[in-house]
Parts: structure tokens; C-alpha cells; sequence
């Protein structure tokens, strides 16, 4: 039995394809995986925010509600993030989880080598809409969030990284590739 983290940002879930391709994948997960553990933060909800200066002294001495976050975060099996494409990557309350998170000592640890990541043989999905193409050579380098998600679960030693990504919103197509990405959360559901 696995125990899945599902972690979504998103100020209103109801109208969001992301949220809608995160249920779907669940649906799926869910059928092929009954005896998982399932634990969903909404951040929004949660009211998981940025540092101030007491969360920021906290997060070095490894205490306080970083350390719940991050205890919680390394105990799971396996991620599944959820968020819109906002700006060229995804809304703040994310970066900010992940600022809460990422905890020397708890997700990575410092080697005389240097940074070493602590959470080998997990597993990371993300899940994302976006109003525009980004998959083209011209504008990946715009694409700073799917990318962003990749490096920072490197960086803690998962390096079983997927996507699920629902691009052009708002593009001529858009039902072809909502199709091909509903595809996507249903097999990948079954399999991962
Ligand atoms: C604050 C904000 C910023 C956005 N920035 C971008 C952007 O940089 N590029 C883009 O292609 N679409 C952008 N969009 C459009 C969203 O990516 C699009 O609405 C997508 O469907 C969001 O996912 P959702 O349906 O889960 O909310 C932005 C939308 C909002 C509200």
C-alpha cells in the first residue's frame, strides 16, 4: 500500500481544468489502486503562505509548521501537485509550499559533496492547464513551472517525474489536446 500526497493549488477548484484532470487521474489511480492512502492539502484552504520572520527562523531550526509540512511531505510515497499555469510557472502558494518543504535535514541533507536529497525512490506528478503552447522550441524557455516542479524534486531525490499537461486553452485544438490529456490521466492513473 502507498500513501499518495495530493497537493493543489488553485483559488477556485470548481472552474479549473487543471482540478478537473487531477479528479480524473484520481478516479483512475483510485480504481487501479484500492488499498492506497490518499491525502489531499488544498493550499488555499490550508492557508500555507509565505515566510515571515518567525516561519522563516522556524524553517532553519527545522520546528514550527514547516517541520509539520515537511515531516508530512517525506512520509508520503508518492506527489501529486496540482496548479494552473500562472505567469509563466504557477501561483505563489506552491512556491511558497515548497519553501516550506524543502527542510535540510527532513527532505535533503548537507554532504562535504554538497546538497543531497533525501527522498530517493519516490514518485512526482504535475498537473497543469495553460492558456498557451508552450511545447514548442520557441517557447519552452517560457515554461518555467512543469520545469521548475522537475529540478526541485531532483534536488530531493525523486527523480520519477511525470506530467500531465493540458496546453492552448485557448488555442485552436483545444479539444484535441484536452482529449489527448484526459488519455493521459486515465492511463496514467491505471499505471503509476
Ligand atoms: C493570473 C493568471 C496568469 C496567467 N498566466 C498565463 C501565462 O503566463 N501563460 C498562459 O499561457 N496562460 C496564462 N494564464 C491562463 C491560464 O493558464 C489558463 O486559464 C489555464 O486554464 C489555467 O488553468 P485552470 O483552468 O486550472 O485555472 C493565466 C491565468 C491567470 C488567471
Amino acid at each position: 500500500m502507498s500513501h499518495i500526497l495530493v497537493i493543489t493549488s488553485h483559488p477556485n477548484p470548481e472552474k479549473s481544468q487543471s482540478v478537473a484532470l487531477r479528479d480524473q487521474f484520481l478516479f483512475s489511480y483510485q480504481e487501479a489502486h484500492p488499498d492506497d492512502q490518499v491525502t489531499h492539502i488544498h493550499l488555499e484552504e490550508a492557508g500555507v503562505g509565505c515566510h515571515d520572520a518567525q516561519s522563516y527562523a522556524e524553517l532553519l531550526e527545522g520546528k514550527g509548521g514547516s517541520r509539520e509540512l515537511a515531516d508530512q511531505f517525506a512520509a508520503a510515497d508518492k506527489y501529486v501537485f496540482v496548479a494552473p499555469f500562472w505567469n509563466f510557472s504557477f501561483p505563489a502558494r506552491l512556491k511558497a509550499y515548497i519553501d516550506h518543504i524543502v527542510m535540510a535535514g527532513v527532505s535533503f541533507k548537507f554532504t562535504d559533496e554538497g546538497p543531497v536529497g533525501l527522498l530517493e525512490g519516490k514518485k512526482a506528478l504535475f498537473i497543469t492547464a495553460r492558456g498557451g503552447i508552450y511545447s514548442t522550441p520557441e517557447m519552452a524557455p517560457y515554461e518555467m513551472g512543469c520545469s521548475f516542479m522537475e529540478k526541485t524534486m531532483e534536488f530531493l531525490g525523486v527523480t520519477n517525474f511525470e506530467s500531465i499537461i493540458y496546453e492552448g486553452v485557448f488555442r485552436e485544438g483545444a479539444d484535441d489536446r484536452l482529449s489527448a490529456a484526459q488519455e493521459k490521466a486515465r492511463a496514467l492513473g491505471e499505471s503509476w
